[in-house]
């Protein structure tokens, strides 16, 4: 389908654009705009890229066409926050969570112990098996980091697995102080700020800190990121997780492309995400799986901040790869609208990214989309935990589902 033909995808009930009016004055065109959907819809897919949308009564002929038979379609999920480089599984964890014992950042060294034990064939099929459940779920991109090797060797063969599968790669080397250095904590920032980085910057785009008491302070944060941006990379923060702290900060200073988590904020937290361009990226699977309170997501919605939404995937606090459980969440647990939640799930993780080209379906966007077994985008908080993506098109190829109605 991006081999030259065109591909006209008719009898959409409910296309979802993303191409509305700008309303937070931070988009250009070409980009996400605001929440818009269209109904009784056609879209043409050309070269990989969206080549028309319109109602389907004026839609152009293509070289071949798919019959949606009144059923919804919308960009595929960008998911903006993953840990996907991993082994082993921390089940008995979680069950001890729900029977009453809380979260603690220390459980992520019972994964890094896995890990660095495991070879590069067993990480790496853990890595492709959940790529590939991501995208059956209608997550088109997704953001991966290290974080559980913690030595030279160990992050830098995370991060040149994750670069076999996204190009949205974090080097995530202070995710926490690994055993070996835990009388020295300022000697393992180092070697993070210094050979280790030095081993990952070329594997990476994005430098991530886990800015949190039990983790990295401020000034260690602040440091992290500094020299990540040193050597090129764009920053993000693991923020305000488990308590109030720096993190929303820390991230603003930095010019982080994201603050995640948000979980627990001050008033001048908000502020500083409203007056700055930092996506505060919510992860509610990690709420779900720790028994905390979910973020406020209407607190940063109603004062102007651009919210994504993403799965945080790892073994620990979050182990869902699901964008679609993730948007049920956020509609019944934290109050934001059907429309939000999917404009979060898409353009808000595209703009968490920093990427124009997805999250939306304005003529010119990569062709990455999302056919749903149901007529509008909706049903994913309405129909929670029912399978519910037909198909998934990525650069204009359908690469899982099938475009056949099983309505007849
Ligand atoms: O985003 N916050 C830090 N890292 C992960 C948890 C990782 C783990 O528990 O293994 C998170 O929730
Ligand atoms: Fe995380």
């Amino acid at each position: 389908m991006s081999n030259g033909k065109s591909t006209l995808i008719t009898g959409i009930g409910e296309l979802v654009t993303n191409d509305g009016e700008p309303d937070d004055g931070r988009t250009e065109d070409g980009k996400q705009g605001a929440f818009a959907a269209i109904s009784d819809a056609a879209l043409v897919i050309a070269e990989g890229k969206v080549a028309w949308t319109g109602p389907a009564a004026r839609a152009p002929a293509a070289d071949a066409a798919v019959d949606a038979a009144g059923r919804a379609v919308l960009p595929g999920f960008a998911d903006s926050h993953a840990h996907l480089v991993f082994a082993g599984e921390r089940s008995g964890e979680f069950a001890a969570r729900m029977a009453g014992r809380p979260y603690r950042a220390g459980g992520i060294l019972v994964t890094v112990e896995a890990t660095r034990a495991a070879s590069d064939a067993v990480l790496r099929a853990n890595l492709r098996r959940l790529a590939s459940e991501m995208l059956r779920q209608g997550t088109t991109t997704f953001e991966c980091k290290s974080g559980y090797g913690l030595t030279v060797p160990d992050e830098a063969r995370g991060l040149a697995l994750a670069a076999e599968v996204t190009p949205e790669v974090t080097y995530l080397g202070a995710h926490v102080v690994p055993p070996e250095f835990a009388a020295d904590p300022a000697a393992y920032v180092d070697l993070v700020c210094g050979p280790m980085l030095a081993a990952c910057a070329p594997s990476a785009r994005w430098v991530d800190v886990f800015c949190e008491d039990g983790a990295f302070g401020a000034d260690e944060a602040a440091a992290v990121l500094a020299a990540g941006r040193a050597a090129g990379l764009s920053t993000r923060v693991h923020a305000n997780q488990l308590g109030p702290g720096p993190g929303v900060r820390v991230a603003a200073e930095a010019g982080a492309a994201s603050a995640d988590h948000c979980t627990f904020l001050t008033d001048d937290d908000v502020d500083t995400l409203v007056s700055t361009p930092v996506v505060a990226t919510l992860l509610p699977g990690a709420e779900f799986g720790t028994r905390q309170p979910f973020p406020d997501a209407r607190r940063l919605l109603d004062a102007g901040v651009t919210v994504a939404l993403a799965t945080d995937c790892n073994p620990g606090s979050s182990f869902t790869s699901s964008m679609a459980f993730c948007i049920a969440l956020a509609v019944r647990e934290m109050r934001m609208t059907t429309e939000e939640a999917v404009w979060s799930a898409t353009a808000g993780g595209a703009r968490a990214l920093r990427r124009t080209d997805i999250g939306h379906l304005g003529v010119g966007a990569r062709a990455d989309l999302i056919l749903l077994d149901a007529p509008s985008h909706a049903y994913l908080a309405y129909r929670p935990g029912v399978p519910q993506v037909a198909a998934v098109w990525q650069e204009g190829r359908l690469v899982a589902g099938t475009t056949t109605s099983n309505a007849a």
